[in-house]
């Protein structure tokens, strides 16, 4: 498939690479707010064709669907306007910021007859898929620890008084919209929708949740996420069951997955050696999915985003965590 981009940071060329290693899609146009920009990135990344005015990379009728990493914020808007061109979308997560957004990019894509996505690459990978098919040897599960603590390179602006994205409301930025939503989206995936929510968010003195710690609730077990943006972890992630437990060394990506059994006390490795460029595995289920036209796919992975959506909002609402439109 052919496609085009909004955003000309790292992870759009991440994603790019991605794409040309996978052999799914091809690029041919990217977009900039700025011309001169819009060009460099074209000639860096091999687009045939650069814009700086967003309706007209659109309109262009080359294009089958549009990777969109621009700021949180602008997702929804971003989003609207690419599915009323009757262009697929792949939008890197957060894909919308609450349910109401959610129902209105679902509500036009079906009326355009066009396919979102939202890039949650950690949940394609296939040591992704290893943990899922070990999960039932746990037995009845217990507790959860997933952690995503990582210090950003641009806290160091912030902290000599910058407001990058990523640390800024006025983009929703955040530790919950950047990194929580990676292991949350993990927990939703694997255990489906909780009774109950609760974030506890050490808030920078702008507001933003630079880290903090949320807690699910299940019926019997309690999932335990911790994400930061302004320290830096080191432990692993782990899903406790009363048969044994599952380890993995990170939440995206899983290079390392170990069971331990508790009744022979071995532990089994279980991780294969991944691509690197683990936007690859999104890339490739994308490009399926529409190509196949496989609907139940596209219900089950667009449900798992309205998860994602409802969730971290309601954890923000408890804090007044709100972004501009909310
Ligand atoms: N999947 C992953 O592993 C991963 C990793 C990193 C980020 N992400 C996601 O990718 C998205 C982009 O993240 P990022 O850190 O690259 O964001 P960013 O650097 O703040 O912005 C991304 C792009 O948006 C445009 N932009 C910046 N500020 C803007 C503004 N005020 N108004 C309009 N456009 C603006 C810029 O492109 P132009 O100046 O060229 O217009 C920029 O290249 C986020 O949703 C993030 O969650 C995903």
């Amino acid at each position: 498939m052919k496609f085009s981009t909004i955003g000309t940071s790292w992870i759009t060329e991440a994603f790019i690479a991605a794409a040309k290693k996978s052999g799914a899609a091809e690029l041919h146009a990217v977009y900039s707010r700025t011309e001169e920009k819009a060009k460099t990135f074209a000639e860096k990344n091999g687009a045939k064709q650069w814009f700086s005015n967003l309706e007209a990379m659109l309109e262009d009728k080359e294009s089958e669907f549009i990777y969109i990493a621009s700021p949180n914020l602008m997702h929804y808007e971003h989003m609207i306007m690419c599915i009323e061109n009757e262009k697929h979308v792949f939008c890197e997560k957060p894909m919308v910021l609450n349910e109401s957004q959610w129902k209105h990019v679902q509500e036009t894509a079906k009326k355009k007859g066009v396919f979102v996505f939202e890039g949650f690459r950690h949940l394609f990978s296939p040591n992704y898929m290893k943990l899922k098919d070990h999960l039932p040897q746990l037995g009845q599960v217990r507790s959860v620890m997933l952690q995503y603590v990582q210090y950003s390179s641009k806290y160091d602006a912030f902290k000599d008084g910058k407001e990058p994205n990523v640390f800024s409301k006025e983009f929703a930025g955040g530790a919950l919209m950047d990194l929580g939503v990676y292991p949350l989206s993990m927990a939703l995936d694997l255990f489906g929708e909780p009774e109950d929510i609760n974030y506890s968010p050490v808030l920078l003195s702008n507001g933003v949740d630079g880290s903090g710690t949320l807690v699910l609730t299940y019926n019997d077990f309690i999932v335990t996420i911790l994400c930061s943006k302004v320290a830096q972890g080191t432990i692993p992630s782990e899903i406790h069951g009363e048969d044994g437990a599952l380890r993995m060394d990170h939440v995206a990506p899983i290079e390392q997955l170990s069971f331990y059994d508790r009744k022979t006390k071995e532990t089994t490795e279980l991780a294969e050696k991944q691509e690197q460029l683990d936007m690859i595995y999104e890339a490739q289920a994308f490009v399926k999915m529409v190509k196949e036209q496989n609907h139940q796919k596209y219900e089950a992975f667009l449900e798992r985003s309205r998860w994602v959506a409802k969730w971290t909002a309601k954890a923000r609402q408890q804090h007044d965590l709100l972004f501009p439109g909310e």
